[in-house]
Formats: C-alpha cells, structure tokens, sequence
C-alpha cells in the first residue's frame, strides 16, 4: 500500500513527454501472440497493467523480454491456452486474450477478468461477437471456456461501441476464414494502432477509426516493429493539473487530436492552449471559470476516463458544472473523497452537480480506482496544505513516474511506501492531527 503525499499551492512549469498509451499497449500484447511471429514494440510505459500482460503473455510460452520502454516478444512458442484465474484477475484487459487465444490456438479457457470497479462491466459483447464467428462458449461460476475448430467470418453488430468487445474481435476475426465484418465498432485510437499492429504483421483490415472494421484474413509476417502512441489520459492529466494549479506546461510526444474535447473544456474554462504537431502548450492564471456541461461519450466525445479528473481540477472554478456519466453506472466514486477537501459536490444517478468552492484544504484520501487516484493527486495540487492518498496501487497501473513527472514541473508530490496496516495508521495520524487542531481552536 503507498501512500501519496501532495503539498498544494505550487504551480506548474516546464516540460513533459507524454508516456505511451496504457490502453493502447494491452491489446497491442494480446494481439502479439495471434500469430507465430517475433515483434518489438516501443514507446510501452512501465506499469503494473504491462506486467500484468507480460505475465500471461509469459505463461503462455511467449519468450518476452524488456528494455528501455522496448518489449521483445517471441510468440512462436505458444504451449498453452489457460490463464490462471490469479493472472486474470490482474486488470480488465486480460478478456482480451479470450479473442487472441481463440485465433491462435482454437480454444481459450480463463475466469472472468478484474480491474477498476466501475461498474456491472459485462462481458455479454465479447462473448457474442465471439459465438457469431463460430465459438462455442460456456461459463461455470467465473471460468469460462471457448473452443472453435474453425472460425468463420461474420457480420457482427455490436449494440453499444465497446472498446474490448470490438478489440476481442478483430484479435478473433484475424483466424476467421472469410470476411468479417465489425458494425458499431469502437472508434477510439487505440482500435486505430491495433488495426495498424496487426496491419503491419500481415492482416488484411480496414476502417478502424469508422464505426465499420472489415477484415478478411492474414497473409502472415514473420516479425514487425511498432511504437504505441502516446497516452491521451496521461496528456489530459497533465494538463488539468495545470490548469488547476496555474503555471504554463509544455507536453511533448503528445497527439493533441486524441484530447480534443479535454482541451476544450479546459479552454472554456480560461486556459490558454497552443498545440502544433506532437507539442501542446497549456498556460492558467489558476483561477478557471466553470464550464456549464459535460457529458462522456465514446470516442470522439468527452472521455469517461478524464472525467473524474476534470471534475478534480474545476473544483475551484467560478460557478457551476453539470457533468452527465454515460458510459460506467459507478464512474463518481471519487466524489464521497473529495468531498473531505471542502468541495461542493452533488450526485444524483449519472448527473454530478459541481459548484466551485473558493479553497480547498488538505486531508487524507483513499484512492476509489486509477482516474480517481489520479484525480485526488490534481485536487491536493489546489488544496491548501498537505493532501495523502491511499492508494493500493491504482495510480502506478495506468501511470508511469507520475509523481517524478509533476515534481520537475515543480510540484511537491511524493510517496512513501508502507507495509499493510498503514490505511489504520494514515487515518489514526489525520484524526490525532484533527484533535491538535481542535484543540488550538
Ligand atoms: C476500455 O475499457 C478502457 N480500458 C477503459 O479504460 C475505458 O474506461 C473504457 O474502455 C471506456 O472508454 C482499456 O482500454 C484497457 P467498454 P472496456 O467495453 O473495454 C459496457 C482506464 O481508466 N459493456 O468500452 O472495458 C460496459 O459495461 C480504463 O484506463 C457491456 O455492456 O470498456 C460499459 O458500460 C478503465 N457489455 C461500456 O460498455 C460488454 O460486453 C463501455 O465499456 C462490454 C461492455
């Protein structure tokens, strides 16, 4: 358990490359080990969720080795199809491997995956587009089994633009004989860099970006090369981090294109933005005006990810916001947290009623999942005094050095790595210190 400490009130300056895409480099490893091949592939991010992969990738067969941010995968020694319910249980994205094991080896038996609790997270997509390409699946308790001797090409229609179900079935449909035909299909850019990963070891796919993914078979490649794009949460961290704090940021490596709507609203809000190629420049006198509403919706819409951390850095801006949830039933869990620094914060359903507060003062936290973690590191930047967060390692899932990264642009951020125990002993501490402070009153 770590516990993150954030000195609020400093603001923020300098520069910082944006890491690689987290939700990018997972199915980019799933779809790794489709065909016997050997890829590199760059620009991967340090995080628990790429060891979490790299570890079923591993105890599949797959040869894998790390350096410098490159990963070097050996995917012609596949041994088996089973991942072990302690490997699935790692993050969300294991289902993944679900598509990719059925196309190499025409069977796949795993447990129901973990990660962020978000919401009911169904996996009824999935599984779906997966029987429609010829799979027979059964479930008992949470393992599940899949086998398919041969697949087969299929008009999939997906009733909701899920990012793993469409991932999961371009990873299957590469196997498939005949045409496969994705409808409804995700559009974010990390279905575009795995069309362009698999594109680049041979499958012949299209339209990734659109709502239609065709595919039709694979003239398979020996090897490939690629680099994951750079992280569009981690971007729009960074910078509402400064537009809550103040300062004037310089990201590089970044693909301002894929934060657009982030942007925006941090523009409504009164901060200046400049982005030309790979480079976004963000400046804030730190005193934001609250933008009316915002609503999450897939891709190209506001992203569900960065709402928790929106939310975070308007909560001293002038006036009130209205933010609508659509894509997960439990994405406000940060909210009851953040509550403790002084915010005004109502919810009710899927709408968050946020009214700014003139300051925020610091306290202890608890990290609700990643984006909420990282959302409580943006609140402690404004709040006054010192803000800890528990967290039991959400942040470094999808984060990479963050801390390192917000003190060279000048904050005061830091972690101390404790043992179990330490969720009684932070909160014993704060109620001590509550009581001194009572007592000088
Ligand atoms: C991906 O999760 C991301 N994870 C999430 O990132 C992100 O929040 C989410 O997409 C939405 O943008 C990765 O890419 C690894 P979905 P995923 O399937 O694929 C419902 C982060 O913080 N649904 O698009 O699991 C589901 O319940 C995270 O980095 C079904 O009903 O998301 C949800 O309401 C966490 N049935 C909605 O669709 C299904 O079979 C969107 O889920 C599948 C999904």
């Amino acid at each position: 358990m770590d516990i993150w400490h954030v000195r609020g009130g400093n603001r923020l300056f300098g520069s910082c490359r944006v890491q690689g895409s987290k939700n990018a480099s997972l199915p980019l490893l799933a779809a790794s080990m489709v065909f016997p091949a050997r890829s590199v592939i760059r620009n991967v991010p340090r995080l628990r969720d790429v060891d979490a992969a790299v570890a079923i990738l591993s105890h599949l067969g797959c040869r894998v080795e790390a350096e410098e941010g490159e990963l070097y995968i050996d995917a012609r020694s596949v041994t088996g199809a089973e991942i072990p319910h302690a490997l699935m249980a790692e993050m969300r994205s294991s289902v993944i491997f679900m598509g990719a094991l059925l196309a190499r080896c025409g069977e796949a038996r795993l447990s129901l995956p973990g990660g962020c609790q978000l919401g009911k997270r169904p996996i009824d997509l999935h599984l779906s587009a997966l029987r429609a390409m010829g799979a027979e699946i059964s479930q008992e308790g949470s393992n599940i089994f899949c086998r398919a001797a041969k697949l087969h090409g299929a008009e999939i229609e997906l009733r909701f633009p899920s990012v793993g179900a469409t991932e999961n079935a371009m990873l299957a449909a590469c196997a498939a004989e005949g045409r496969t035909t994705i409808r409804g299909a995700a559009r974010e850019p990390e279905i575009v860099s795995l069309q362009q990963y698999l594109a680049s070891l041979g499958v012949h796919i299209t339209g990734a970006g659109g709502d239609t993914i065709v595919i039709c078979g694979a003239s398979p490649r020996e090897s490939t090369d690629f680099t994951v794009p750079s992280d569009r949460i981690v971007a729009s961290t960074l910078a509402c981090a400064c537009a809550a704090a103040g300062g004037r940021i310089i990201l590089t490596g970044a693909d301002p294109e894929h934060f657009l709507t982030v942007l925006h609203f941090l523009n409504e809000a009164g901060c200046d933005i400049i982005h030309f190629n790979d480079i976004v420049e963000i400046s804030s006198n730190g005193e934001l005006h609250a933008p009316k509403r915002i609503v999450t919706a897939p891709y190209p819409g506001f992203p569900t990810d960065a709402q928790p951390i929106l939310m975070a850095a308007l909560l001293r801006a002038q006036g009130t916001t209205h933010i609508t949830e659509t894509i997960f039933e439990n994405r406000f869990r940060q909210v009851s947290e953040l509550r403790r620094l002084g915010t005004d914060i109502r919810v009710e359903g899927t709408e968050a009623r946020l009214r700014g507060v003139k300051e925020l003062h610091g306290e202890t936290l608890t990290a609700p999942d990643l984006r909420g973690g990282a959302a409580m590191i943006v609140a402690g930047l404004t709040a006054r005094g010192e803000t800890r967060v528990i967290d039991a390692g959400h942040i470094t899932r999808g984060y990479e050095s963050f801390d390192d990264r917000l003190c060279a642009l000048g904050a005061e951020v830091w972690i101390e790595h404790k043992g179990k125990g330490t969720y009684e002993n932070a909160i014993e501490q704060d109620q001590s210190a509550a009581g001194k402070q009572a007592r000088r009153v």
